[in-house]
C-alpha cells in the first residue's frame, strides 16, 4: 500500500505573516483519519516557521531545492544537514524550473538526491518532458534519462526512500493539465522503470503528479492506479484549494 502524498510546492512565494495564515488554515480544516500524507514545501528562509507552527500537527514540512555539496565554500547554498536541522522530511530535487533556470544536469539532481538521503530526507524527484518533447515522441525517453541517473546511484533500499513526481512541464502553472490517462501512462512507464532496478523499491515509491492540479481535475488524476499523489504550486497558496485537494483523494 502506498500512501498518498499531497505536497506544496510553494515555490519563491510567501511571507511570515501569510505563511502563518496559510499553514494555520491548513491545520485547521486538515480530515481526521491518516490516509493522506500532507506536506508542504516552503522557500529555506521559512522552514524554521514551518517547524514551529507544525510541530504538533500531521503536517510535514520540506525545502524546494538542496545544495549538491556537504557543507563549506559554497556561498549561498543550503546543505542536506541545515535542512535535517530544520526537521525536514522531504526536499524537491530537480524541479524542472531549476533545471531550466539553473542548468542542473541528471547527474547533479542525482547527487542532491544522495546526500539528501545520507540525512534521511527523503528526495521528491522531479521528472518531465516540455511540450516540445512531448510532441516529438521523446516523453518516456527523457523521463527514463531523468529517472534513471537517480536510480543509478541509489541501492536497492535507499530507491525504496524517494518520491518521483511526474511534471511535464508544460503542464505547470499553465492551466493545462496532462488527462488522467496521459500521466497514468506516464507513472505506469516511471515505475516500470523502477522495477527494472527494484521490484520491491516500484512497489512502495510514490509516484506524484504535479502541473496545475486543483480541486477541479484532482479527483479524477488521483483515481489512476499509478497516481499516488500531487505535487501543487499555485493552489498550494490558498488553503481552501489545498485542502479540496487534500479531500478529493
Ligand atoms: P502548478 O505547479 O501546480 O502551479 O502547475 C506545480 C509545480 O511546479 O510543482
Amino acid at each position: 500500500m502506498r500512501r498518498t502524498l499531497i505536497a506544496g510546492n510553494w515555490k519563491m512565494n510567501g511571507s511570515f505573516s501569510a505563511n502563518q495564515t496559510l499553514l494555520t488554515g491548513i491545520i485547521a480544516g486538515l480530515p481526521v483519519g491518516d490516509a493522506v500524507e500532507t506536506l508542504v514545501c516552503a522557500p529555506a528562509p521559512y522552514l524554521a516557521q514551518c517547524a514551529d507552527v507544525l510541530e504538533k500537527s500531521s503536517v510535514a514540512w520540506g525545502a524546494q531545492d538542496v545544495s549538491d555539496h556537504a557543507k563549506g565554500a559554497f556561498t549561498g547554498e543550503v546543505s542536506a544537514a541545515m535542512l535535517a536541522d530544520c526537521r525536514c522530511k522531504y526536499v524537491i530535487v530537480g524541479h524542472s524550473e531549476r533545471r531550466a533556470y539553473h542548468a542542473e544536469s541528471n547527474e547533479l539532481v542525482a547527487q542532491k538526491a544522495v546526500l539528501a538521503l545520507s540525512e534521511n530526507i527523503m528526495p521528491v524527484v522531479c521528472v518531465g518532458e516540455t511540450l516540445e518533447q512531448r510532441e516529438s515522441g521523446a516523453t518516456n525517453e527523457v523521463v527514463a534519462a531523468q529517472l534513471q541517473a537517480v536510480i543509478d546511484v541509489l541501492t536497492d533500499e535507499q530507491l525504496a526512500r524517494i518520491v518521483v513526481a511526474y511534471e511535464p512541464v508544460w503542464a505547470i502553472g499553465t492551466g493545462k493539465t496532462a488527462t488522467p490517462q496521459m500521466a497514468q501512462d506516464v507513472h505506469a512507464f516511471l515505475r516500470s522503470q523502477l522495477a527494472i532496478k527494484s521490484v520491491a523499491a516500484a512497489n512502495v515509491v510514490r509516484i506524484l503528479y504535479g502541473g496545475s492540479m486543483k480541486p477541479e481535475n484532482a479527483k479524477e488524476l488521483l483515481a489512476m492506479e499509478d497516481i499516488d499523489g500531487g505535487l501543487i504550486g499555485g493552489a498550494a497558496l490558498s488553503s481552501v484549494d489545498f485542502l479540496a485537494i487534500i479531500s478529493a483523494c
